[in-house]
């Protein structure tokens, strides 16, 4: 006896520059059909690049509806949604100077999104990423197994490629992550940083591996000067990373931003921890045996984060 599976449907929220990119990727990756959602005044945009991205599958050969809308009621029934509605960086700017512009922008869509999507598992992109994430869940009281942040995927990422050049190794053999707050603060963990099992620490001298970490931690920024607005690629691959791993039930163990409770010692604060990721959404948050500095490292970051998360909960 056969049956009949529907697919998957995946709304992306913000039809920019990681908007784009990332439904580029969920077609070619056949993840599901897309919906490219925008405000009213960018739903030409939401639409062209639809097209656009439909056109190409008869070069690439994928199965995967695309369509752009500025209607919620098209996003309805979505598996996934990813977020990225918001202005990104400028140069000199820190992703904390968003939070006033991005705000009501985050609750806007939360109040949609839990009108028209409350099964979806959710991806926050929107910057400062830690502050939105929390904001998203807290005004949508989505179960936050549902509700994570995208930052560690690419701050880890970024970490992994300058620790590979260091090294002269492949990227494929570093393993390395990077958690706590999207910001300035994050914190690299060496006690967990292999190159195929060999600890970076033994192949990559002291001082050069204190220059990755400052790159790493400004490796946003960087980008931002380069090109007057912040990246899309790394970080659309970052999510749709996350999307594939709670799609297809992969488990992966990826730093995303979880709402702590009491993990790490702190509680009521999303910030990036080592997570699986399967079809239960965050299945679990892994407690790693962090080292007194990095804790000190978290303790700080944390901070920073509980700092931002203040200001969004002063302005209800
Ligand atoms: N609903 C949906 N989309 C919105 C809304 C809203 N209420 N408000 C703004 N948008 C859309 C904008 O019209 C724009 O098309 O969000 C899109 C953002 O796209 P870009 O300006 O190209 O920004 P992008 O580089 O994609 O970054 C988006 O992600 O990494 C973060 O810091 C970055 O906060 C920024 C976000």
């Amino acid at each position: 006896m056969s049956t009949t599976k529907t697919r998957k449907k995946i709304a992306l929220i913000g039809a920019g520059n990681i908007g784009g990119e990332l439904a580029a990727l969920c077609a070619r990756k056949e993840l599901g059909d897309v919906v490219l959602f925008d405000i009213p005044s960018r739903e030409g945009v939401a639409k062209g690049k639809a097209l656009d991205l439909e056109q190409n599958s008869a070069i690439l050969g994928y199965d995967a509806k695309i369509s752009g809308t500025s209607n919620w009621a098209d996003c309805a029934g979505s598996d996934v949604i990813i977020i990225t509605a918001g202005i990104p960086r400028k140069p000199g700017q820190s992703r904390d100077d968003l939070v006033a512009t991005n705000l009501p922008i985050i609750r806007d869509v939360a109040d949609n999104a839990k009108k028209h999507c409350p099964d979806a598992f959710v991806i926050v992109i929107s910057n400062p990423l830690d502050a939105m994430v929390y904001e998203f869940q807290r005004r949508t009281g989505f179960d936050s197994k549902k509700v994570v942040g995208m930052a560690g995927v690419l701050d880890s990422a970024r970490f992994n490629l300058f620790l590979a050049r260091a090294a002269n190794a492949s990227i494929k053999d570093v393993r390395a992550m990077v958690l706590g707050g999207h910001g300035d603060d994050m914190v690299p963990i060496f006690s967990a940083c292999t190159i195929n099992g060999v600890a970076a620490t033994q192949l990559i001298a002291k001082d050069t591996l204190d220059g990755i970490v400052k790159r790493t931690r400004g490796g946003g920024g960087e980008i931002v000067q380069l090109m007057g607005t912040s990246a899309y690629y790394a970080p659309a691959s970052s999510a749709v990373a996350m999307a594939e791993s709670y799609l297809l039930d992969q488990k992966r163990i990826l730093p995303c931003a979880a709402l702590l409770n009491g993990e790490y010692g702190y509680s009521d604060l999303y910030m990036g921890v080592p997570v699986v990721l399967g079809a239960g959404g965050v299945e679990k948050i892994i407690v790693l045996d962090l080292n007194d500095e990095e804790k000190a490292m978290l303790a700080k970051s944390a901070k920073s984060v509980q700092g931002v998360v203040d200001v969004v909960k002063k302005a209800s």
